[in-house]
């Protein structure tokens, strides 16, 4: 087994994650299979296809005990049990959690465990270019190995698709620099379509200005959200659940009171916000439960919040779209399959909530992996064919790095996410996404895929060239999804289309990958039906 990665590998982005992992552990104290199911059903506005969810629920409680295990340090009740605690969206507070450390230490477990295997093989600092498929079946990926400048095949007898989310679209963001649609881009252009891609989800506390995560165990451990007269504004728009409401509901509420002229200014990054207030929390308990935020607080933003209300602002977090897969994670092309935020099963439907992300990375890559290995088993010698090679070869070093153009490619990245910014942000207008489409797709078309660094070791302006290329796909795909979608679902708040609209849009998005589209696009939009099996949609009230 190997796994491609084009960072350290403990640098990915899920080592960020900090608040929670869902699971039911405790059914004897008032938790249930049934509560995490609706629960999660409701939060994704019934967008999320409900045998995948209830397959989720149940495989969870195993998987939080597996990590366990493998030397996971969860957080601990006073009686020695895995402390659990409140999220947003939830009606039991089902979020495992570690401090507020709980990606990095997942992944650090995982990692671990992965060095104890003589079978795994890690290529880090390898950039996967592109997925191989031949005969409608994948054959391996071809990746430029950062460290010498070299393009290498990666011949495999099955594929997973395991590179994460596209929110490096926004410019103010909660992932790392890296956190580009690299996979999502290949996986479209083998012929995957991509599912549900309108839904961005932005996290109502990001940081001013940074965009770090504030996490939401902050506000579950007695954090709350005033605007500038210093009302705690949430009982206005979610008077039970106030500021765990579900994440599309609180961020709605942060982006109304600004537009109402009741939150405040950062001059220096032009950013509006409203204060995230600790202070009641406690000293002690901060310390013992928020101290990785506290961090962030004081060298970020020069702030203690145990003494002082944060600067925050809804922030781009995570996307609810993804590869469109089936329930085992299975993509349509023989031997190749996606996980965990690069796919869409769907559990998160048109709005996720929090601690279902690692949650689902745990689920779907044990699904994948078992179902990736038993197809493996019965196949011969893996081979990448050489024209694939050579096709790549001149993509890549003909078309790129050797490549001409007046258009900077750095100029193009922060267009796109001014255009995701102004287009595709919280609240949404046809108007406001049919300009920022029109804009990506006029980018497209732009002279910007070409280097100017033409060294061969450690060049990390052709990858980025490359990862311009993949923000393309990704925002014409949310663009072009969003534009259709005349209805408000979940993160996809359309100000001319304020309602949900069951009859005509209980249905996935798919975007085909279709170059030559009139327009300068290369999507072709198609639909598929949600799963329903428990519940039929409703009203939701938090
Ligand atoms: O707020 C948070 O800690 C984020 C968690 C998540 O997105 O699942």
């Amino acid at each position: 087994m190997a796994v491609v990665t084009k960072l350290q590998a403990m640098r990915s982005h899920s080592v960020s994650a900090e608040g929670g992992t869902a699971a039911v552990l405790y059914p004897e104290l008032g938790d249930s299979f049934e509560s995490h199911i609706f629960d999660t059903v409701k939060g994704s506005d019934y967008l999320g296809d409900q045998d995948a969810i209830e397959r989720f629920v149940k495989a969870m409680p195993s998987e939080v005990y597996q990590l366990e295990h493998w030397g996971m340090p969860w957080s601990r009740r006073e009686d020695g049990r895995i402390a659990q605690r409140w999220f947003g969206g939830y009606s039991y507070p089902r979020a495992t959690f570690a401090e507020d450390k709980v990606g990095f230490h997942e992944m650090q477990t995982l990692y671990d465990e992965c060095t104890r295997h003589e079978g795994i093989s890690f290529y880090q600092e390898w950039f996967a270019t592109s997925v191989v498929v031949e005969d409608g079946a994948f054959r391996g990926v071809l990746a430029i190995d950062i460290k010498s400048g070299e393009l290498l095949p990666v011949a495999g007898k099955a594929g997973i698709i395991a590179t994460g989310g596209a929110g490096r679209l926004y410019g103010f963001a909660t992932y790392g620099h890296g956190s580009t649609p690299d996979g999502l881009a290949m996986g479209f252009r083998a012929g995957v379509p991509l599912k549900d891609m309108e839904f961005v989800q932005f996290h109502p506390s990001g940081l001013i200005p940074s965009g770090i995560l504030i996490t939401e165990g902050a506000r579950a451990d007695g954090g709350v959200l005033v605007n500038k007269d210093g009302e705690r504004f949430m009982k206005r728009y979610a008077p039970e659940r106030l500021e765990l409401a579900s994440r599309d509901v609180v961020s709605r509420a942060i982006m109304t009171e600004v537009e109402e002229g009741r939150g405040m200014k950062d001059e220096k990054s032009g950013y509006d916000y409203v204060h995230l207030d600790l202070t009641g929390i406690g000293a002690e308990k901060v310390k013992e439960r928020l101290a990785g935020i506290r961090e962030i607080a004081m060298k970020f933003r020069g702030i203690d919040p145990v003494e002082e209300p944060l600067p925050v602002r809804p922030v781009c977090h995570y996307m609810m779209g993804g590869l469109d897969v089936d329930i085992d994670g299975f993509t349509g092309v023989r031997g190749l399959w996606a996980a965990g935020e690069a796919a869409c099963v769907s559990i998160n439907g048109a709005n996720r909530l929090g601690a279902n992300s690692t949650a689902e990375c745990l689920v779907w890559g044990r699904i994948v992996g078992a179902e990736a290995a038993a197809y493996a088993a019965g196949k011969g010698e893996a081979r990448v064919p050489r024209e694939a090679v050579e096709g790549e070869e001149k993509r890549v070093f003909d078309g790129i790095f050797r490549g001409r153009g007046g258009t900077d490619p750095y100029d193009v990245r922060d267009a796109v996410q001014r255009a995701m910014e102004e287009g595709a942000f919280v609240y949404r207008t046809g108007e406001g996404i049919a300009k920022a489409l029109k804009a990506v797709r006029a980018l497209m078309q732009t002279d910007y895929l070409h280097c100017d660094d033409h060294s061969r070791r450690y060049n990390t302006n052709l990858t980025n060239v490359l990862e311009v290329e993949a923000l393309l796909v990704a925002a014409e795909a949310v663009l072009a999804c969003a534009h259709a979608r005349e209805e408000s679902r979940g993160a996809h708040a359309r100000r001319d289309f304020p309602g949900r609209d069951d009859a005509n849009w209980l249905k996935h998005s798919l975007a085909i990958h279709s170059p030559g589209e009139p327009g300068g696009g290369q999507v072709r939009l198609a639909y598929s039906p949600v799963r329903v099996t428990r519940y039929q949609p409703a009203e939701r009230h938090y």
